[in-house]
């Protein structure tokens, strides 16, 4: 991330947030590189303002949380947030708290859209509230991960002991917070902490891929998939099954685009669509097959390296792996992949 692109007119982002928007990925970045992006207390107001907008703004489909320059985030501000905070009245302080948990854990736990920390440096003690907070997460390899709290004479405060627990084995949570023993990007994807970790020039490569895989589902499903899977894990057996049936119905209910529906429709009459991902025979008059799917996956233009489906019927021998756009079930625009063999004198008779 740059700060090239700080202003925004009229957005509560431009100081310590700076928000770069492009093909439906918000970069949302801690802009407070001189200090690591330690958190200060004064950025917790502009970061939950920043989170509020982007949940309005529908040119945001995925939000990217990252840090300018080469951290991630430092954790607390041990200057501009615990000593400030130390110096402020009650009221203050309740404030500023308020703020704090709000953005870090408030906001993105239950974030309508798509949320990814993008790991790209240091991620130190509170700033491993955002980074459970998102839903995924992808680090940098050489990226240093520290619950440095014991070290500062602080047990890992705010929400860090309880956010651990989520993501990381209980014997890795103690270790580590015991130690405050620093471990890379590579560690933490072992862990789990993340869900995977990259060579650094490909961070924001493998970012875009995974974000706009999620761009291309139905947003509706995937924001009440996200809150079935966060929902679930405090509930019960019994509990689950009651909430996760009534969740079922709401978000059938509330689709407007009729996803359910649609994909039934699609697969069991129409056969234009198969979610594993190959297109269905008869869709196209030159003859469309379907095979399982080549790998390596094709591009549009690579050729098929399967034997056609059709060989010994005086069809093709072989034909070329296309990317077949489908009406996916509740959208338009799903990209699968279907094996598009060249018909022979039976052409348009599959
Ligand atoms: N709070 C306030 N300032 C911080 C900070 C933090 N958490 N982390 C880094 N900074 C500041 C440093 O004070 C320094 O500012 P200065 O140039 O005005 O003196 C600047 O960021 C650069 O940090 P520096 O320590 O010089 O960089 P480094 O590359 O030598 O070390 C770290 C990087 C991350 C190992 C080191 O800065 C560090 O340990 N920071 C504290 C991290 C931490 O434990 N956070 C959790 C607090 S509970």
């Amino acid at each position: 991330m740059t700060n090239s692109n700080t202003v925004h007119e009229g957005k509560p982002w431009g100081k310590d947030v700076v928000v770069d928007i492009a093909d439906g990925i918000a970069w949302v970045a801690i802009n407070r590189p001189a200090k690591l992006n330690a958190m200060s207390a004064e950025l917790a107001f502009e970061m939950l303002a920043t989170l509020d907008a982007l949940e309005l703004d529908e040119s945001c489909g995925v939000l990217v949380l990252t840090g300018v320059g080469d951290s991630w985030s430092a954790g607390m501000d041990l200057q501009d947030y615990f000593r400030a905070v130390d110096k402020m009245n009650p009221m203050e302080k309740a404030q500023v708290y308020r703020a704090n948990a709000a953005w870090q854990w408030g906001r993105l736990v239950d974030y309508p859209k798509p949320t990814i920390a993008m790991v790209n440096g240091w991620c130190f003690g509170g700033a491993f509230t955002p980074l459970v907070a998102c839903d995924l997460a992808i680090a940098a390899e050489d990226a240093v991960f520290g619950l440095s709290e014991v070290n500062w004479g602080i047990i890992p405060g705010g929400i860090v002991s309880k956010v651990l627990t989520e993501v990381m084995s209980q014997r890795d949570a103690l270790y580590y917070a015991m130690t405050g023993e620093n471990f890379d990007g590579r560690k933490a994807a072992d862990m789990r902490l993340v869900n995977e970790a990259v060579p650094k020039d490909r961070l924001k490569d493998r970012t875009i891929e995974v974000a706009k895989s999620l761009l291309e589902k139905n947003p509706m499903v995937v924001r009440a998939t996200k809150t079935a899977i966060k929902m679930s894990k405090s509930l019960s057996w019994e509990q689950s099954s009651e909430y996760l049936r009534a969740k079922l119905d709401q978000t059938i209910a509330l689709d407007p685009e009729r996803g359910r529906e649609k994909g039934m429709r699609q697969f069991l009459d129409e056969k234009s669509y198969g979610p594993s991902g190959f297109s269905v025979g008869g869709v196209e008059a030159s003859g469309i097959v379907s095979h399982p799917l080549p790998s390596p996956l094709p591009s549009r233009e690579r050729e098929c390296q399967l034997p056609s489906p059709l060989a010994g019927e005086g069809l093709g021998e072989r034909g070329n792996c296309v990317r077949t756009t489908h009406s996916k079930p509740g959208r338009t625009n799903l990209i699968s992949l279907g094996c598009k063999h060249t018909a022979g004198k039976r052409d348009g008779e599959i």
